[in-house]
Parts: C-alpha cells; structure tokens; sequence
C-alpha cells in the first residue's frame, strides 16, 4: 500500500498522543469497571487493551470519545482535557471500529464509509472520493463493492468496510473494541495482516481492545493488561510483557506458551553479536536483519545448526546463537515504554 495514498486527498492530519491520568468508572448500581487508571499513548502508536472478560476494556475504551463519561481522572489528546469539548467535534476527529462493525443495513458500502465525512458537510464528489480512495486502502474494489449492502459482503470484508468508515474523515484517534473477534481464525489472521501493512501507511494513534493474548502481541507496540475491577497489571511493549511479566496474574494470562511468543515478537538483532567471531560463519542457515528469533530458531531447527547468520542485503552482519535465543532481553535492547 502507498503510504502517501491518504495523504494525497489533502485530508491528511497527524496522530495525536492520549494520557489517561487517575481515570475511573464506577457505574450507578456501584460497579467497579475501571479502578484508577493512568498511561500514555505516543502518537502514531497502537496500543492494545487485554484483559479478561468485564476487566473494563470496553468501559475505558468508551471513555476515550466520551460515549461513557469517566466518574473521576482526566483523559488528555494532544494535551487538550476532553471533557471541555463538545462531544460530538469529539467523536469526529476519533474513528470507532466495534465488533460486527454497525454498518447502517440500508446503505449502500459507499453511502457507510461517507458517514462522518457526510456529518461535516464536505461536497458529494469529495465525500464519493474519498470513499473510493478508503475502499481500495482496505482491499476493497469500489467498483466492485461501493455500490453494494453490507449484507451482500462476507463478515470479514464487512469488518474491512468498518476500519474504511472509521478512517473517512482522517481522524486523528482510531478506537478499536475487538475488532476481528467476530469472523474465523483464517480470516482474522489476513484482517490482522492486513491491517498492519494499513497501520504503517496511515500511522494513526490506535488504541484497541481484544481478550486474545495472540492478536495483541502481533499487532500492539504496546500492551496495556487489566485485572479485575479495571486495575491496570501491567503496560510495556509485548517482548517485555511476555519475558517479564509484572504479576502472577499477568504470568497466567499471557500463558504457558509465552516463551514462544515472545521469540515470535523480538527481532533478531537483539540477540546478534557482531561477525568476526566465528570461522565457520559461512556454513550457517542464514535469515535476514528483519526476521524474529523464532525465524532464527526455525533455521536452526531446519539446519540442525547451533548458529544462524544474519543477513542484511544478502551480506552477514552477525550471528546469534541457540543460546544466546533463551536469554531474557536486556532492558536496553527493547523498547521500555518510558
Ligand atoms: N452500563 C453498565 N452498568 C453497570 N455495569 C456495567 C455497565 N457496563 C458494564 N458494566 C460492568 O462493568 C464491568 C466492565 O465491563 P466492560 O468494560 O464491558 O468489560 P470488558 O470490555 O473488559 O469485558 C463489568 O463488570 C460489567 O458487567
Ligand atoms: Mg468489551
């Protein structure tokens, strides 16, 4: 995907960072949904909600465009206090994606994505435009589909038409509340690919929800983890959330097979030493600077092989070693959230 393809509509705006200072909800029957919650998302960032079932993912996250109003804390995007605007310009310059989408059944796939440009009053040829220009972001032919009801598409392109809507009017916050939860593996699987390559062409502040350890570690920069009664566990970038886990709580929820993920989520450069020390270099499987440690441990594995080369270009650059796979990640070799 082009990653001046937004950008060219002239639309083009930057992300905006969001604090979330001393936030909490109590609902009026006494529910305890987000305790005393505080992070921040840099801009340009996606950061993933996880957490069990009524841990308050969905209450927090509703927080953020004043759908529900926080009982105490201050929410800031781009520095500016949200409770002193009016909620509704709120709500147009944030996307929101939910599960099953909430396309509008009568309208027509191009009429859903035109909503909110619609709401601000841009021309029709801008609005047609810009929906067509969406629709073949996400992968979807707007001759082919713009003309169509949601329900002549699959759940999966339905959910591609619901991330089109929501990035219409280039917001400058995307809310996503399980986004991908609602079609099967496979699919989700190419929806999360997919929206990745979207992520690095549009760099919107993204904040999203899931209960699925695997999807927030594919696609979150960063992971916030909620316990019960909305109590933030623990925020840290998913190779430190996986070989570092704060709590037993988090250890559990992040599962037996963490050490797994966390090779899947680290790149191999950080467990790379320098060419030079082994003779042999030439005979070892190779994988390029890009790869993960499990790329590395595959080779490995494949080969037989007790080193990998790393390559850059096709030239070796390093070598990491079986052992050097296992060894925790030194604090200054990933990103720490600071
Ligand atoms: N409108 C409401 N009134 C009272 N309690 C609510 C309301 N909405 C959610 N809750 C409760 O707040 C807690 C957090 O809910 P929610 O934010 O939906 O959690 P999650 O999205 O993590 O599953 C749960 O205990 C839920 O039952
Ligand atoms: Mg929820």
């Amino acid at each position: 995907m082009d990653a001046t393809a937004i950008n060219d509509s002239g639309a083009g705006r930057d992300a905006a960072s969001i604090s979330i200072e001393n936030v909490g909800k109590v609902y009026p029957d006494g529910t305890v949904a987000v305790g005393d919650i505080s992070f921040e998302v840099p801009a340009g960032e996606l950061v993933v909600l996880i957490g069990p079932s009524g841990s308050g993912k969905s209450t927090l996250l509703r927080m953020l465009n004043r759908l529900i109003e926080p009982s105490k804390g201050t929410i800031r995007i781009d520095g500016a206090d949200i409770a002193a605007q009016d909620p509704t310009e709120l709500r147009r310059q944030i996307g929101y994606v939910i599960q099953n989408v909430g396309l509008f059944p009568h309208q027509t796939i191009r009429t859903n994505v035109g909503t909110v440009p619609h709401l601000l009053g841009w021309k029709k040829k801008r609005i047609r435009d810009r929906s067509d220009e969406l629709l073949e972001l996400v992968g979807l032919d707007p001759t082919r589909y713009g003309a169509r009801y949601p329900h002549e598409l699959s759940g999966g392109q339905r959910q591609r038409v619901g991330v089109a809507r929501a990035l219409a009017a280039d917001p400058v916050v995307l809310l996503m509340d399980e986004p991908f939860s609602a079609v099967d593996p496979i699919v989700r699987g190419r929806l999360q690919e997919e929206f990745l390559r979207l992520q690095a062409a549009v760099r919107k502040t993204i904040v999203l929800v899931t209960h699925d350890i695997d999807e927030a570690v594919r696609l979150g920069d960063r992971i916030v983890v909620l316990g019960e009664n909305g109590h933030l566990l623990q925020y840290a970038p998913p190779p430190e959330l996986l070989s570092r886990p704060a709590t037993d709580a988090v250890r559990d929820f992040v599962g037996a097979d963490r050490g797994i993920r966390r090779l899947t989520v680290t790149p191999v450069r950080t467990a790379m030493r320098p060419i030079g020390q082994d003779a042999d270099v030439d005979r070892f499987p190779t994988v390029d600077i890009s790869a993960s440690l499990y790329d590395a441990l595959a080779e490995m594995l494949t080969a037989d092989a007790l080193n990998v080369a790393v390559t850059e270009k096709g030239i070796p650059v390093g070598t990491v070693s079986r052992s050097a796979l296992f060894e925790a990640p030194k604090r200054d070799t990933v990103p720490t959230g600071s």
